[in-house]
């Protein structure tokens, strides 16, 4: 049976209309949601926790927060944990994604004191969703590095920070060996480096265009990679779990079937995905990265290029750091080629020089910076089964924002059923080796520099409410029907 989904006029681009697929979900493919802890915790300073660098970047600069909001509260999840684990629970759900606040547990950054208060929340909340059959998957690193860290070293341009992070790694794989068996060391480090170091668009806020965001680079990756050695060499065999970083990426389309566009978007896809990954899968940053900063750079009169280099050594160590593909991905954006920015100053931007748009004919979530375009999530999982080989792959991270809050949000249902149709058809299709999904979000939080203005939950959160109530959304059924049938639409086959 095959139901139609929204009509796009995709006639443009020749593609067909959407259908949802009518297949149940194989067995074993698992279901999840995330969250993270800057984002829904709250408790910024209490039992010992100290600022991090978003808590600070929210305080002392209210004008970068749309609404000027601080996480300082959030979702209460500090408080509510339980109702938390209680939803996801009721759910039906396999996984819970979410985050440990590094500056909960270790608040001066380093590991010489370690605070009992914050293991403790952690070891709460792990218990809970033990006794909920359900399993955690957490995420190290979700943005909010110690402000202390910032201050005294620089933050992530520093390369020690790379090794502060493994051993607040290695502290964390200790105490919680027994509760936790997938590991997640960063989260989007394009956002913790390209927004954070180089538009200074984010935490910590710093202006370095085309160079803070590459060294943040190199040193994030070296920290992911530090983390999974300790993990691979001190914890696997007894914890005999998985570790992995998670990546994010826009699906880029080609505005034409030019060679010029083409390869504009496929330079797109190399500088927004490749440049984290490729190090990780590969050894080293994609090749059109290599080349065009080290020739800008040249131009622009640098002695070297803006981009570090890895050494023999680094590349051997990093590559295949990976127990499997952890995949962020909301949204589309078409791509033409365009002539190259002039030299002048540095930029990510003009590093890359394309020209993305979105056709306006795409539903959006009423955010500004989306679309929904389901079969673009489909020709991205087919890229990189293309590119990276048939390396198993998670979606960490999925959901529609909307700046509405709206309760009967058909758009959110019709956004999970067109995106897990397109993970229907890359699974049965294309064969894409894609196990599970997780949904951003279940419940409402501090969506960063857009505070409580844009809601992505299944579950509302009035943020004006000191009780912080938690009430369903349509789409909470509709997803939770979705879970217990494996199927999408009212009849399935195998
Ligand atoms: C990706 C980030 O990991 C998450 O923190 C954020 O809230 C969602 N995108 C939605 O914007």
């Amino acid at each position: 049976m095959k139901v139609f989904f929204f009509i796009l006029s995709l006639t443009s681009l020749g593609l067909a209309d959407e259908e949802i697929n009518s297949r149940y979900f194989p067995e074993g493919f698992k279901f999840g949601v995330a969250n993270a802890a800057p984002q829904i915790e709250g408790g910024w300073i209490e039992d010992g926790k100290t600022e991090s660098i978003w808590d600070h970047f929210a305080h002392t600069h209210p004008e970068m927060i749309i609404d000027g909001s601080t996480p300082d509260i959030a979702s209460d999840s500090y408080h509510k944990y339980k109702e938390d684990v209680a939803l996801v629970k009721a759910m039906g759900l396999d996984h819970y994604r979410l985050s440990i606040a590094w500056s909960r547990i270790l608040p001066t950054g380093y590991t010489d004191k370690v605070n009992q208060a914050g293991v403790q929340y952690y070891k709460n909340l792990f218990a809970e969703l033990k006794a909920a059959n359900v399993e955690p998957m957490v995420t190290l690193y979700h943005w909010d590095l110690p402000q202390v860290l910032e201050d005294q070293l620089g933050g992530w341009l520093n390369e020690t920070v790379a090794d502060l992070f493994a051993e607040y790694a290695r502290l964390c794989f200790e105490l919680f060996k027994d509760d936790v068996k997938m590991w997640i060391t960063i989260n989007e480090s394009k956002q913790v480096c390209q927004v954070g170091y180089g538009m200074g668009a984010y935490a910590p806020g710093v202006v370095s265009n085309g160079i803070g965001e590459y060294i943040c680079t190199k040193n994030v990756i070296l920290a992911h990679a530090k983390a999974y050695h300790i993990y691979d060499e001190e914890f696997r065999a007894t914890n005999k779990g998985t570790i992995t970083i998670v990546i994010d990426t826009t699906w880029f389309e080609p505005g034409s079937d030019s060679e010029e566009d083409q390869e504009a978007a496929e330079r797109m896809l190399q500088f927004t995905f490749g440049l984290y990954a490729n190090p990780i899968f590969m050894g080293n940053w994609p090749q059109v990265v290599i080349d065009r900063i080290a020739e800008r750079s040249e131009l622009e009169g640098f002695s070297s290029s803006r981009l570090p280099a890895f050494t023999d050594e680094e590349i051997v160590y990093i590559k295949g750091t990976y127990d499997y593909l952890a995949l962020n991905h909301y949204s589309t954006l078409m791509v033409n080629a365009t002539a190259d920015a002039p030299i002048g100053d540095p930029s990510y931007d003009n590093d890359i020089s394309v020209l993305t748009w979105r056709q306006p004919e795409w539903p959006s979530g009423s955010a500004d910076w989306f679309a929904v375009v389901p079969w673009g999530m489909r020709r991205l999982l087919v890229w990189l089964k293309k590119t990276y080989g048939d390396v198993e792959i998670i979606i960490t991270e999925n959901g529609l924002s909307d700046n509405t809050g709206i309760m009967e949000d058909d758009h959110r249902v019709s956004y999970y059923q067109g995106y897990l149709s397109a993970c229907l058809d890359a699974i049965y299709e294309d064969e894409v080796n894609l196990s599970a999904y997780t949904a951003w979000s279940i419940i409402d939080d501090w969506e960063w520099t857009l505070g409580y203005t844009s809601f992505l939950g299944m579950y509302y959160v009035n943020f004006t409410d000191p009780e912080r109530t938690r009430i369903p959304r349509k789409s909470a059924s509709w997803f939770t029907n979705m879970v217990a049938t494996r199927c999408l639409v009212d009849t399935c086959t195998e």
